[in-house]
Order: structure tokens, then C-alpha cells, then sequence
């Protein structure tokens, strides 16, 4: 019975000696994280569903239909190039990668909890952005909509 505890011992040992010299690689291998603890995917993208998202050509029917959702869901807080409750959204999608972009608009809560220029927007604008009940399809139209901003700050050429 001794002998067999013994046994099981070592062989836990054994076990976490293995493991300690796994983990060697397996930290080198883990992304830098920022003073907050996100990861530089966390800091580009957001935090949230959305992953790093990659656009094609733009839609025009996709962006029709995401600025009927941003007209019901979104101008009580943003213009396009006036501050109101929130900053203005002309150029946005040339400051902010796509993913960063819809996780702002499907988790607000935690962007602006623990994303740090989220955050810093917050100091600047009070009031927290919130969750206005929009799908990840509608997010994606939103999206599309706000890509055809892009300009709208510059003069006529
Ligand atoms: C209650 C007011 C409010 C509503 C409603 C709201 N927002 Fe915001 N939004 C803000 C504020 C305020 C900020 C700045 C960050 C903060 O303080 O939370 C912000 C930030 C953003 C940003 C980041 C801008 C940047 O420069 O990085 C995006 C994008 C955005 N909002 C899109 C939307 C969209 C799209 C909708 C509609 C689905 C929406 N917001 C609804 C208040 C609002």
C-alpha cells in the first residue's frame, strides 16, 4: 500500500516536472498584453464577439439598410460630424479597425470598462456608451453605413 503511494507520488512528480518544462515555450508563445491586460489584438479590435474582420468592396444595399438601423438606434447620441452626446462618426472607420468598430456596438459595456482610449473617450464625453439591442447582422450594416462617411468631414474636391 506504502509502496503504492510512493509509486503515485513519484509519478505525480514526474508529471509536474514535464509540465514545468513545457510551460517554457508556451509563455514565450503568449501575446504581450498592455498595461490592462489586453492582448494587441484586444487593444485593435476591441473586446467582444467580433475578431479581427477583414471588408470587401463596399455594399451599397448593406449600407442603406444600416443607416434605417443607425437612424433608430443611434442619432440620439451621434452626427455625423458634430459632437452630441457621443463623438461625431464621419472618418471613424479610418481611426478604428471594422472589429473594433462593431464590438463598440455589440458590447459597449465591457469596451468601455476595459478598453483604455474607450475609456478615454469616456473621460472626455460622461456618459458611457450602452447596448441598443442591435444583432451582429445589424451591427454589420451600421458598419457598412458608417464606411461611407468616410469623407463627409473634407471639403468638396
Ligand atoms: C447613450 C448614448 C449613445 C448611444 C445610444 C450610442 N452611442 Fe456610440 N458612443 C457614445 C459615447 C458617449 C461614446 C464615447 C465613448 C463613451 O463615452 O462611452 C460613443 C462611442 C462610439 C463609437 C467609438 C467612436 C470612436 O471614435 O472610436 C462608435 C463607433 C459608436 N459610438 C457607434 C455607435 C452606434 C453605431 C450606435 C447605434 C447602434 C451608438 N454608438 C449608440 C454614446 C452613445
Amino acid at each position: 500500500m506504502i509502496k503504492k503511494i510512493g509509486l503515485v507520488l513519484i509519478t505525480a512528480l514526474v508529471l509536474m516536472n514535464c509540465g514545468g518544462g513545457d510551460s517554457e515555450p508556451a509563455k514565450a508563445a503568449t501575446p504581450k498584453l498592455s498595461p490592462e491586460g489586453l492582448t494587441q489584438d484586444q487593444i485593435k479590435h476591441g473586446i467582444g464577439p467580433i475578431g479581427s474582420l477583414t471588408l470587401g468592396p463596399q455594399d451599397e444595399a448593406l449600407a442603406s439598410k444600416g443607416a434605417e438601423v443607425f437612424e433608430l438606434k443611434c442619432v440620439a447620441c451621434h452626427k455625423v460630424n458634430e459632437r452630441l452626446v457621443g463623438p461625431p462618426l464621419a472618418g471613424v472607420t479610418t481611426r478604428r479597425s471594422p472589429a473594433f468598430i462593431m464590438n463598440m456596438i455589440l458590447n459597449p459595456d465591457e469596451m468601455v470598462k476595459k478598453h483604455p482610449e474607450v475609456k478615454a473617450m469616456l473621460a472626455e464625453f460622461y456618459v458611457p456608451m450602452t447596448f441598443q439591442n442591435v444583432t451582429e447582422d445589424d451591427a454589420r450594416a451600421i458598419l457598412e453605413y458608417l464606411r461611407t462617411l468616410k469623407g463627409a468631414e473634407a471639403p468638396e474636391a
